[in-house]
């Protein structure tokens, strides 16, 4: 096997910078929450691939399900011929996501295909331009997904024009409120806003969609108050303006259900899907209300890969593996351990201002005063690569940099979490050593 150093001289060779890597490793197997690489050095994985393996590197059966498919067909494309796949996998999406009305369902490849597509759908269904997103916000990098994306550096810079019709509001980031404000008394005073916001920037007659991750993900594991999307989608639905959950980080188990949407009792419109719905074959989808996603005319809507059979096989035995092994159910219990090792955590180390998530979807806010609440994205920087060193792959998210996230896989082994847990502690106690 080639070695990392031959590796990484070839990658710098013939791959731009551009294309970020967070580890200097290069994989040779992954299996569960473990990942090997070409020095045969084990990791304990709490990053699932930037959460898409919720099931586990390499389950057997999505594995199985994908060599099943690959010796029938691999590619004849749905526009062409059309095969049952596709169709099974749409019906069961349209089955568990929430809403009690008519749904359909169409694939693209990856999560900001699914944005761009939502936003299409929306845009048709209700002939309007405007598109509403959230500080924090993370929707993708293609042209519309960077737009919509909020954090500058290192999504957007450079690469303007933006697309237009694009307006950001504020998001329930109750740690540091926009409005100063302190939840409960606040009364949602950041969802009573939008209504401001149509006064003052575009009349809600004028917004296609707004679209919203219900935990936000890259822009740092931010939940907002349990009350708070009921109140937005009753702003939206008095507008008549389409209310998109992108649960592509979220999804799939991530949070202890299978959508972050149940926790917050809301049933949107159009819901997004990708990461973890196919275990690292890629797919994205777009669920939603019949009546708008069947308004684009034949031909409007699509791709040459959209749905390819391998990825939808590997879907479908997702859902079965998600149901076979409780894999929901253990997702919250995962969640209420690392809560637990989380909050002894920032009894600790002054340095963790937050704790926070849904379920497994968690994250710890690092400051350098629990007062200032000033970021610090250094030391977040440095636990990442102290974690590496000890061999446990940990990322980083936020607009600042500053939170420290996990995304293991919910089929993770009680002794790989205790040991990773053990890793991150120590990376802590070093940074607070080192200063
Ligand atoms: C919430 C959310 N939306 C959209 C995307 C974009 O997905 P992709 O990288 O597959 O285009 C991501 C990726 O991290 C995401 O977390």
């Amino acid at each position: 096997m080639r070695s990392t150093e031959e590796l990484l001289k070839l990658r710098a060779k013939h791959v731009p910078k551009g294309v970020f890597n967070i580890l200097p490793i290069f994989v040779s197997k992954a299996e569960g929450a473990i990942i090997s690489d070409v020095e045969d050095r084990q990791y304990i994985d709490f990053a699932g691939g930037i959460g898409v393996e919720n099931v586990g590197h390499c389950a057997r059966r999505v594995v199985e399900a994908v060599q099943q498919q690959a010796q029938k067909y691999m590619h004849p494309c749905f526009h062409v011929t059309m095969y049952a796949p596709y169709i099974d996998l749409a019906q069961k999406l349209n089955e568990v996501t929430p809403g009690r009305f008519p749904k359909m369902t169409m694939f693209a490849n990856s999560g900001a295909e699914a944005v761009e597509n939502a936003i299409k759908i929306a845009r048709y269904y209700t002939k309007r331009p405007a598109v509403i997103a959230f500080e924090n916000a993370f929707h993708g990098r293609t042209l519309l997904g960077m737009a919509l994306t909020s954090k500058v550096k290192p999504y957007k810079w450079g690469f303007g024009p933006v697309a237009p019709e694009v307006y950001r509001i504020p998001f329930a980031y109750c740690y540091r409120c926009s409005y100063g404000r302190t939840y409960p008394a606040c009364d949602l005073r950041c969802a009573e806003a939008l209504n401001d916001f149509f006064v003052n920037q575009v009349s809600g007659d004028q917004v296609a969609a707004l679209i919203v991750e219900p935990v936000q993900g890259e822009g740092g594991f931010i939940v907002p108050p349990r009350k708070y999307f009921k109140r937005v989608k009753e702003i939206c639905d008095a507008n008549g303006i389409v209310f998109i959950m992108d649960e592509i980080q979220s999804g799939m188990g991530r949070t202890g259900y299978l959508f972050a949407s149940e926790y917050f009792g809301v049933e949107p419109d159009l819901i997004l899907t990708a990461k973890s719905l196919a275990a690292g074959m890629p797919l994205s989808a777009v669920t939603g209300k019949a009546e708008i996603m069947d308004a684009p005319h034949v031909g409007g809507l699509g791709g040459t890969y959209g749905g390819n059979p391998l990825a939808c096989a590997a879907a479908l035995a997702v859902f079965d593996l998600l149901q076979e092994e409780h894999l929901i159910e253990k997702g919250k219990k995962l969640g209420q351990k690392v809560r637990r090792a989380f909050e002894q955590l920032k009894e600790k180390y002054e340095i963790i201002g937050a704790v926070r998530g849904l379920g497994p979807m968690l994250g710890l806010e690092l400051v350098k005063d629990r007062e200032t609440r000033e970021p610090a994205a250094e030391e977040a920087r440095k636990i990442v690569q102290i974690a590496f060193e000890n061999r446990l792959i940990l990322l980083s998210c936020g607009n600042f940099g500053n939170v420290i996230r996990t995304l293991m896989p919910l089929s993770i082994e009680d002794d790989q979490l205790e040991r990773g847990l053990a890793v991150l502690d120590d990376a802590f106690s070093r940074v607070r050593r080192t200063g």
